[in-house]
């Protein structure tokens, strides 16, 4: 079990970090996050910032001074047993257009994140990864599964990531856990298909236009599953470098089921228009099949299928949005 810990998140605003803060005050951990508010938002933070356990600061990670200062502060009162680095961009599309968003984003915050580790001795770290690793492939992703081709500069960099890490833990951390992310969705959404079904229905709530088919099909999993997977394997998984995939339970979402589970809480009148095609968008896997049989031999199972994810996901989305 995670001690009443004292942990260092960053992309503590953002909407999987946002939920796991919750969680491990939850649970009597003192926490320190860090978050430029790029994508985040206060908002997200409201439960968080009225406990005294938390603590937040608008910052870059990749600022080294500033969250070096921030760090030795806060290591001088208590030091840090853990950091979740949860940030990233998660504008998949934003880093295809420029290469340099992801490197900055995704890559440079985790080498800052490990150099801020070397340099205060924390040595501990869980990250945010992601099934985008994998690139394209037709049969079951499983953890050890190589050689591996990323297909956006996203996954390409959550892959040298995961690289650099490994060859810390190698180098100086005790530990890490790696999880790699299928979609995840719900409350608080900062991004996703689903957030972007909700944005363009309030612009104009008779028509929703899907890039793609609607075909593509991927596997959803509910943030409050996802961070409950997450606390799970890092209370057992006792491997210097642990890494797994969190996903649901066998199951798998078509675009076409998350428009209509927008439109029927939204705008049920709205017509649906596809723009045709296999992919919606350059570096979108159209189909996916994660193989969790790993982390289902550690003891966690999920309870939702993802369709009914993507339901809860979107009532809670769409009830945000009014
Ligand atoms: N949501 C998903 O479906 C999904 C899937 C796979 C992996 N992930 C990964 O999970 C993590 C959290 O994703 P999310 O969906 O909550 O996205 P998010 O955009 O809501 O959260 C990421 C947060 O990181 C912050 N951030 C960005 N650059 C930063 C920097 N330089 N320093 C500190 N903070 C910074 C952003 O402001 C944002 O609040 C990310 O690493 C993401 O790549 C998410």
């Amino acid at each position: 079990m995670i001690p009443q810990v004292k942990c260092l998140i960053t992309g503590a605003a953002g909407f999987i970090g946002s939920h796991l803060v919750d969680a491990l005050l939850a649970r009597g951990a003192t926490i320190v996050g860090i978050d430029p508010l790029k994508l985040g938002t206060r908002r997200n933070l409201e439960l968080a910032l009225q406990n005294s356990r938390f603590r937040f600061h608008e910052a870059d990670i990749n600022d080294l001074a500033r969250c070096g200062q921030i760090i030795a502060a806060e290591t001088e009162a208590n030091p840090f047993d853990m950091v979740w680095h949860m940030a990233a961009n998660s504008d998949i599309r934003a880093g295809v257009a420029d290469p340099e968003i992801d490197f900055r984003y995704t890559f440079l915050t985790t080498h800052s994140v490990l150099k801020l580790m070397r340099e205060h001795k924390i040595s501990n770290l869980a990250f945010a990864s992601s099934s985008a690793i994998y690139g394209v492939h037709a049969g079951l992703l499983h953890e050890d599964l190589g050689p591996l081709f990323p297909i956006s500069n996203y996954g390409a960099m959550k892959l040298a990531s995961e690289a650099a890490i490994s060859a810390a833990v190698e180098a100086f951390l005790g530990r890490a856990w790696i999880f790699r992310f299928p979609n995840v969705v719900g409350g608080r959404a900062t991004h996703g298909a689903i957030y972007d079904f909700v944005r363009k229905l309030k612009n104009n709530p008779s028509e929703l236009e899907v890039l793609g088919d609607g075909f593509q099909e991927k596997p959803y999993l509910h943030v409050s599953e996802l961070v409950d997977a997450m606390l799970f394997i890092v209370d057992r998984a006792r491997d210097r470098l642990n890494y797994f995939n969190i996903g649901t339970a066998g199951s798998a979402t078509t675009v076409r089921y998350l428009a209509e589970a927008v439109v029927k809480r939204m705008s049920p009148r709205a017509r649906i228009r596809f723009t045709g095609g296999h992919k919606g968008w350059v570096g979108d896997v159209p189909k996916f099949n994660y193989s969790i049989e790993k982390l289902k031999k550690l003891g966690w199972e999920p309870r939702l299928t993802s369709n009914v994810a993507v339901d809860r996901a979107a009532e809670e989305i769409v009830r945000e949005a009014h």
